[in-house]
């Protein structure tokens, strides 16, 4: 079958596409003809060797779907790597038959981004309405389902976005107001925003972001962190939390893969939001198989907005 196989950790040309074995059958999985691969922000990190799970080389990067299974349901689902290939191997327990009213490019972007995003707001920060809640990377993948999201559950969106184009997309989906995430003055930005200190955020790029968002927190104040795109851990001030009374949570989406019901619930409820018409995932690029660097090239630039995805029968 065709795959992209990294045989070193690197830039984005380690992602080369090859002709690989097919993955062998487990039990409680299924063997998927891959439609669309979803390209994520940890592929990249798992690239660069510095994703939280570390990976043995030869590598299949990708860890989500939409295919059709050897019985003809059309499904979506995650897996850990082996996802940029034609035939993927799937976990029952992380594998979703997908409703008609959606297309494969809106499913491939619930499945890691949508369930990270509801998790992160309502498992996570317990979101309620009428809460103000700042959302990093708002035009990205998690970001734009995460604003549409909490202003649907009637919380207030401070959405941050490296462009001003992005923001303007921020506004759109939903946000109140929009922020330059880039912004060293990104603290004062938050409070004017918002009004005054949050009781929520999102935080998914670390180093001087991190501080800058913990600082815009209110007293009792809640944050949740998922990334470091920035590349820079941030480390966690103990004082400040103390003396605000803040929470900082970590959340890793793997951590739910084995959970019964934590993924039925937030998939079910993804599925039934964008076949209503209350959630619209952002579609982004779609490239070939075969350009999976370029992909890389563009994530990691910052430049693209909503879902990237490879269509592997390109
Ligand atoms: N913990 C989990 O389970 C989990 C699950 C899914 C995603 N994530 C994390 O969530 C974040 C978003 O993931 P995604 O797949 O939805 O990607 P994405 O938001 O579509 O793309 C990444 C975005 O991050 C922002 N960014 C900030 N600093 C950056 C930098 N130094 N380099 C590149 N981008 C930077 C950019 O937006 P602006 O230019 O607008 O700032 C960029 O567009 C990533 O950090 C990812 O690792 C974590």
């Amino acid at each position: 079958m065709r795959a992209i196989v990294m045989r070193e950790f690197g830039g984005p040309d380690v992602l080369r596409l090859e002709d690989a074995p097919e993955p062998a059958p487990r039990p409680g999985h299924a063997l998927v003809d891959v439609t669309l691969a979803g390209v994520n922000y940890a592929d990249v990190h798992v690239r660069g060797d510095t994703y939280l799970a570390p990976v043995d080389l030869p590598y299949i990067p990708g860890n989500e779907v939409v295919g059709t299974t050897g019985d003809g349901r059309r499904v979506v689902g995650l897996t850990r790597g082996g996802g940029y290939a034609q035939r993927a191997l799937l976990h029952r327990r992380v594998t979703w038959d997908v409703p008609d009213a959606l297309t494969d490019a809106q499913a491939v972007a619930l499945a890691l981004q949508g369930n990270s995003a509801w998790h992160l707001l309502f498992s996570v920060l317990r979101l309620t309405e009428g809460e103000t809640v700042v959302v990093p990377a708002a035009a990205g993948g998690v970001g734009s389902l995460a604003v549409q999201l909490a202003a649907r559950a009637g919380a207030k969106v401070i959405a941050l976005a490296g462009s001003p184009a992005k923001r303007r997309l921020a506004l759109d989906l939903g946000a109140h107001a929009a922020v330059d995430s880039t912004a060293e003055d990104l603290t004062e930005r938050i409070l004017d925003a918002a009004g005054g200190p949050v009781p929520a955020a999102l935080e998914m790029t670390g180093g001087a972001t991190f501080a800058r968002t913990l600082a815009a927190l209110a007293p009792r104040g809640r944050l949740a962190v998922y990334g470091f795109a920035g590349g820079e851990l941030a480390s966690v001030p103990t004082r400040d939390l103390m003396e605000r009374s803040l929470t900082v949570s970590g959340f890793w989406l793997p951590q739910l893969y084995a959970d019964r019901t934590a993924l039925p619930t937030s998939m079910r409820a993804l599925f039934d939001a964008v076949a209503d018409g209350s959630l619209t995932p952002l579609t982004g690029t779609t490239y070939p198989l075969g350009e999976a660097a370029r992909a890389h090239r563009d994530l990691a630039a910052r430049t693209p907005t909503g879902k990237l995805a490879l269509d592997v029968t390109r």
